[in-house]
């Protein structure tokens, strides 16, 4: 049950230092550089030269976050939205395709893993379910081990899904021949490790609670963001969509001017996704929109200085470069929750969705 919680949404929010142990447990060893996954060994990649990932929705941004992680560490990985996984696309032998999915039983990620099976792509998931369609049709399932979620809008599986594919990009940089062994790799991990606690100091604040009182009244709220954060910016306008029933756009920081720019006015907030490193491209974009009379809220690693651009700020515990954006994404999980309640939605079950999607 829901216990002292009013939503499950929230409850799963709050769940996330304890899911992403259960994610991490027994796989990671910082000290020695290593990686571990159950269903994989070492070498088991040879022969494959690229990598697909295939989803729908929140696990689709999941599957960015893991591509563009992939391609850092020499990976030639790309995540396809399942239903755009057409036969269009070139797959054969060479090609491991990844199907992630948080129930295992989405239609279109199924056709999109099955169509790759059938060209010789050899296949992997990464999915929640033990027994699900997907972990019994892949040759390597592989488990993010969040724990069953009840709400409709994926929280802690994103942050799952997304530890995971990490873990499987560590692995993988071993084993492929493009990849290159990193020299940060026991930083990256002990990071890792550590994802838990700057999470749990994360949910300790009230900073988003307090802020979304601030922007009931908008009329548009876009998130931008660039490289790991841009999947984030997706993923944030998707859950804000979707529970507060507000228009929300995500683009990459760099797209606004050749576009959206256009849509935007003092009504508008703009969650800014900033990372640990100058962030020009973001910051640069987000000062001509503020130009314009936007209201700018950064998401950014506590010693960044953001008063030449923000508004307002929510902050997240610094942390290793490619984990900055997880930390940023519960920031955003949080605003669109609290957003949700004072507009009293039925943030558990938004209307016209389901939890898992098995028509085409
Ligand atoms: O079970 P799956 O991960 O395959 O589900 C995919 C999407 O339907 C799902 O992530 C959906 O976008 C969520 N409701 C978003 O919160």
């Amino acid at each position: 049950g829901k216990g002292a919680y009013d939503h499950f949404m929230l409850k799963e929010i709050d769940s996330q230092p304890e899911s992403l142990r259960k994610t991490i447990q027994g796989r990671v060893d910082p000290e020695a550089g290593e990686v571990t996954l159950d269903a994989l060994e070492e070498g088991d990649l040879e022969g494959v030269e690229q990598v697909h990932l295939v989803a729908c929705g929140t696990s689709y941004h999941a599957a960015m976050f893991g591509s563009n992680l992939m391609n850092r560490r020499g990976i030639p990985a790309t995540a396809h939205r399942a239903n755009e996984y057409t036969d269009t696309i070139p797959v054969d032998g060479d090609t491991l395709t990844i199907a992630v999915t948080q129930s295992g039983e989405t239609a279109d990620t199924l056709t999109a893993i099955r169509r790759a099976e059938k060209k010789g792509a050899q296949t992997l998931a990464v999915t929640n379910v033990i027994g699900s369609t997907v972990a019994r049709e892949v040759e390597t399932p592989v488990y993010i081990r969040a724990g069953p979620e009840i709400g409709v809008a994926a929280t802690k599986t994103f942050s799952s899904q997304a530890v995971t594919l990490s873990l499987l990009a560590e692995h993988f940089a071993d084993d492929l021949p493009q990849g290159t062994p990193r020299e940060d790799r026991e930083e990256f991990l002990a990071a890792l490790e550590r994802l838990p606690e700057d999470i749990q100091r994360l949910l300790d604040t009230t900073e988003a609670e307090r802020l979304s009182r601030h922007h009931l009244d908008k009329e548009a709220f876009f998130f931008i963001g660039h490289e790991l954060n841009y999947s984030v910016a997706l993923e944030g306008a998707l859950k804000f969509k979707e529970i507060t029933y507000e228009h929300a756009e995500g683009f990459p920081s760099g797209g606004l001017k050749h576009g959206p720019l256009a849509l935007v006015t003092p009504e508008t907030t703009i969650f800014t996704l900033l990372g640990s490193g100058p962030s020009t491209q973001t910051r640069s974009n987000a000062e001509e929109a503020r130009a314009r009379g936007a209201n700018i809220v950064t998401v950014a690693p506590e010693s960044v200085n953001v008063d030449d651009v923000a508004d307002e700020r929510l902050t997240i515990p610094d942390t290793h470069p490619d984990l900055t954006s997880l930390l940023a994404n519960i920031q955003l999980q949080l605003v669109s929750y609290y957003t949700a309640r004072q507009l009293e939605r039925p943030i558990d079950k938004p209307r016209n969705l389901a939890k898992s999607v098995t028509v085409r």
